[in-house]
C-alpha cells in the first residue's frame, strides 16, 4: 500500500466530499473505535502552540482505539540537531501516522518524503489542511451545500487562506477575498486555485476593498492578523489591518442568513468584534468542536488508503 500524506488539502482533492461524509458518520458515533485504528500510534510533533490541533488530534484517536503521543521538539534530539529526514525514518519505524505543525513547510515536506507513514499538515506557514475539513464540514452541516454558494475572506493572505482559496475552488464554491495591500495571498495560490477553479466553475475575486467582498456573502470568513511567529510584525500589521475588522457595520451586505466563521484563536476586538463572533450568525465553536469529527475522518481515510 502506497502511504497518503496530507501536506495541502489539494491531497484530497478527488476524496474531499467522501472524507466530509466519513467525518459526520464518525461525529454521530462518536465513541465507536474503529478496526483500522485500533492498535495503532500516531506522533504528534508540535513546533508551535495549539488548543484545538492538539486536543483534538489526541481525542481523535482515542476514540477511534489508537494512542497518541505528543512530542514536543525541545524534548527531542530534533531540538539538538538531529535532522528531520532522520526523525523520519526513526518514527516511522515505530508510529503508523505522524502529525505535525511546522514552522516550515520545507521540514514538513522532507519529513513526508522520508517518512514510510502517513503525515498530516497540522498548521505550517502555507497550508491549514485539517481546519478546511473542519470548516467543510460545518458549511455542509449548516448550509447544505458547497457548489454555487459564496465566502468572503476578509484579512491576511496566511496559511488559512492559502487552504481557504484551494477548498473553494476545489469544491466549486465561490470565493472572495479581501485584504490590506501588500497583504494579499501568495500568487501562487492564487494561480492553482484559479486553475482548479476553471474546471469546477467556482469564481474566485481577489481584492482590498471589504465591503465588496462581503456582498451576499453565504459565509463570513477571517483569521488573526498576526500569525505565529509574525510577532514582530504586530505593531504594522494591527495598522494595516483596521479596516479590514468584521464587525457587524462590515457584515450588514452579507447575505441575512450568513455564518462568520473563524478557525481560532480569535483576537476579539481586532480581527472580529464580540458583537459578530457571539451573534446568531456565528459558528465558531461548531467549527472548533467539528475540528475532532474532521480529524478523525482524515486519520480513518489515512490508514485506510
Ligand atoms: N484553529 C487552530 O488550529 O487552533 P489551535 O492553534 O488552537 O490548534
Ligand atoms: N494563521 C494562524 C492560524 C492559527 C490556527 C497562524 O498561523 O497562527
Amino acid at each position: 500500500m502506497v502511504k497518503r500524506d496530507l501536506l495541502s488539502i489539494q491531497d484530497v482533492r478527488d476524496d474531499f466530499n467522501e472524507i466530509i461524509e466519513l467525518s459526520l458518520r464518525l461525529k454521530r458515533s462518536r465513541y465507536q473505535k474503529q478496526s483500522v485504528v485500533e492498535g495503532r500510534t500516531m506522533g504528534m510533533i508540535f513546533e508551535k502552540p495549539s488548543t484545538r490541533t492538539r486536543v483534538s488530534l489526541e481525542t481523535a484517536i482515542h476514540q477511534l482505539g489508537g494512542n497518541g503521543i505528543y512530542l514536543n521538539p525541545n524534548d527531542m534530539q530534533m531540538g539538538r540537531g538531529e535532522t528531520v529526514e532522520d526523525t523520519a525514518r526513526v518514527l516511522s519505524g515505530m508510529l503508523d501516522i505522524i502529525t505535525y505543525r511546522a514552522f516550515s513547510s520545507e521540514n514538513m515536506r522532507k519529513l513526508a518524503e522520508h517518512s514510510s507513514v502517513p503525515i498530516v499538515n497540522a498548521l505550517d506557514d502555507r497550508e491549514h489542511p485539517l481546519q478546511l475539513l473542519a470548516d467543510f464540514l460545518t458549511i455542509y452541516e449548516k448550509i447544505g451545500k458547497f457548489s454555487g454558494k459564496k465566502m468572503c475572506y476578509v484579512g491576511d493572505g496566511n496559511n488559512m487562506l492559502n487552504s481557504t482559496l484551494l477548498t473553494c475552488a476545489m469544491t466549486g464554491m465561490d470565493l472572495s477575498v479581501a485584504t490590506p495591500k501588500g497583504y494579499e495571498p501568495k500568487k501562487e495560490y492564487v494561480e492553482k486555485a484559479m486553475s482548479i477553479a476553471r474546471e469546477t466553475g467556482s469564481k474566485i475575486e481577489i481584492s482590498n476593498d471589504p465591503v465588496k467582498a462581503v456582498e451576499n456573502a453565504n459565509i463570513v470568513s477571517t483569521d488573526v492578523w498576526v500569525s505565529m511567529g509574525e510577532e514582530k510584525e504586530k505593531a504594522a500589521k494591527e495598522k494595516a489591518f483596521l479596516p479590514y475588522q468584521v464587525n457587524s457595520k462590515l457584515t450588514e451586505g452579507a447575505d441575512k442568513n450568513f455564518i462568520f466563521m473563524h478557525c481560532l484563536p480569535a483576537h476579539r476586538g481586532l480581527e472580529v468584534t464580540d458583537e459578530v463572533a457571539d451573534s446568531v450568525h456565528s459558528v465558531i465553536f461548531q467549527e472548533a468542536e467539528n475540528r475532532l469529527h474532521s480529524s478523525k475522518g482524515a486519520i480513518v481515510y489515512l490508514l485506510s488508503h
